[in-house]
């Protein structure tokens, strides 16, 4: 069994997996979104804190797989390098006082692999991950080859939404509650500007629409002039902005792309407006779209571990003693992960 710690940003979370048959033996996961919500965003002294309480706390929990652990992985790069040193921490402990392998899992991965928990992986992919820190479409053909083909230039898909979110005093994570009140909404009453229309660049751009959202809010007075009502159109005018915005891109990358099977991973693509709208996208292409289980789709550490299996198969270990964490560079197009 491998035992996983996540804590690149506001979850703890542990999971076991076992590596014959990649079942998912334990999973915990602590969010700390009402600790952040008053904030707007995650604080990241806050998040450490927390972490540091809660990821003991689950650990007690898995003492009765402590004795058959085979390895232990935790995410070392992309996230907050205050809250990642709280899993580090922890998994160098065990290495050591267990005398097992660690091995350091790319968080990002860790969302391309959720799509693999408890079940066998399924290579090469094309693979759209929006997350709360990232935009990315990444061309997967295996554990160690994976291709960055398009790439936001400024803000993420999950921080515009957390971001609109705020400017209108809804709290945080924006996500969910956005997609939510679109629900409502009329999407044309707004017309907001879809970003890099016009541009011959595969890549994405969220900042100018978010601009355009906070110019929008403030002539209807701010978020104590509007209406439930004003609300509500403009969650749903900045999200079909957004979808446009996706496709427009995805459908350059899909004309160029012979790979058949595409998937979402990352925290918004528990955005169910989005994933309709890719259905229909991979219709017209004749790809087979994939997602994850909603419950996978945020962070969690069961995707951390279900990537380590394969990284324990292939004994992609790292030093304990020199595990650390990774500032991770803003990844040009082209790149690999
Ligand atoms: O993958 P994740 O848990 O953390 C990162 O790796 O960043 O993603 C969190 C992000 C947040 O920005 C959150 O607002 C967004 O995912 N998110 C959503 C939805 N649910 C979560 N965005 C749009 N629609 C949703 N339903
Ligand atoms: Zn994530």
């Amino acid at each position: 069994m491998i035992l996983s710690i996540e804590s690149s940003c506001d979850d703890s979370s542990i999971a076991i997996t076992k590596i014959e048959d990649n079942r998912l033996i334990f999973h915990k996961k602590i969010s700390q979104e009402k600790e952040h919500a008053c904030y707007g965003g995650v604080v990241p002294e806050l998040a450490s804190r927390l972490h540091a309480i809660d990821l003991p706390n689950i650990l007690e929990e898995t003492k009765p797989y402590l004795n058959q652990l085979k390895a232990v992985a935790v995410t070392n790069q992309p996230g907050l390098g205050v809250t990642l040193l709280e899993g580090i921490a922890m998994a160098k402990t065990i290495a050591v006082t267990k005398n097992i392998p660690l091995l350091a899992v790319h968080h990002l991965k860790g969302h391309i692999y959720s799509l693999f928990i408890e079940k066998e992986q399924k290579l090469p992919l094309l693979v759209l991950l929006i997350s709360g820190g990232h935009t990315q479409i990444i061309r997967v053909e295996s554990l160690e080859k994976m291709t960055i083909l398009a790439t936001s230039i400024d803000d993420s898909v999950g921080e515009s939404f957390d971001k609109t979110a705020k400017m209108m005093n809804l709290g945080y994570p924006g996500g969910p509650i956005i997609e939510q009140l679109a629900l409502e909404g009329d999407e044309e009453r707004f017309g907001f500007p879809v970003p890099l229309r016009n541009s011959k660049l595969i890549a994405f751009s969220l900042s100018g629409l978010k601009n355009a959202v906070r110019l929008a809010i403030e002539s209807l007075g701010g978020a104590e002039g509007m209406s439930h009502q004003d609300k509500c159109d403009i969650a749903a005018s900045f999200q079909k902005a957004v979808k446009l915005h996706l496709l427009q891109k995805s459908k350059k990358v899909f004309s160029q792309e012979k790979i058949k099977d595409f998937a979402i991973v990352g925290g918004a693509s528990a955005n169910l407006y989005i994933r309709e709208a890719y259905e229909k996208l991979c219709k017209e292409f004749g790809k087979t779209m994939h997602t994850a289980p909603l419950a996978y789709c945020s962070d969690n550490a069961a995707m951390i571990g279900r990537y380590a299996v394969e990284a324990y198969k292939k004994e992609l270990f790292t030093d304990p003693y020199k595990v650390d964490i990774v500032s991770t560079k803003k990844h040009q197009s082209g790149a690999e992960l």
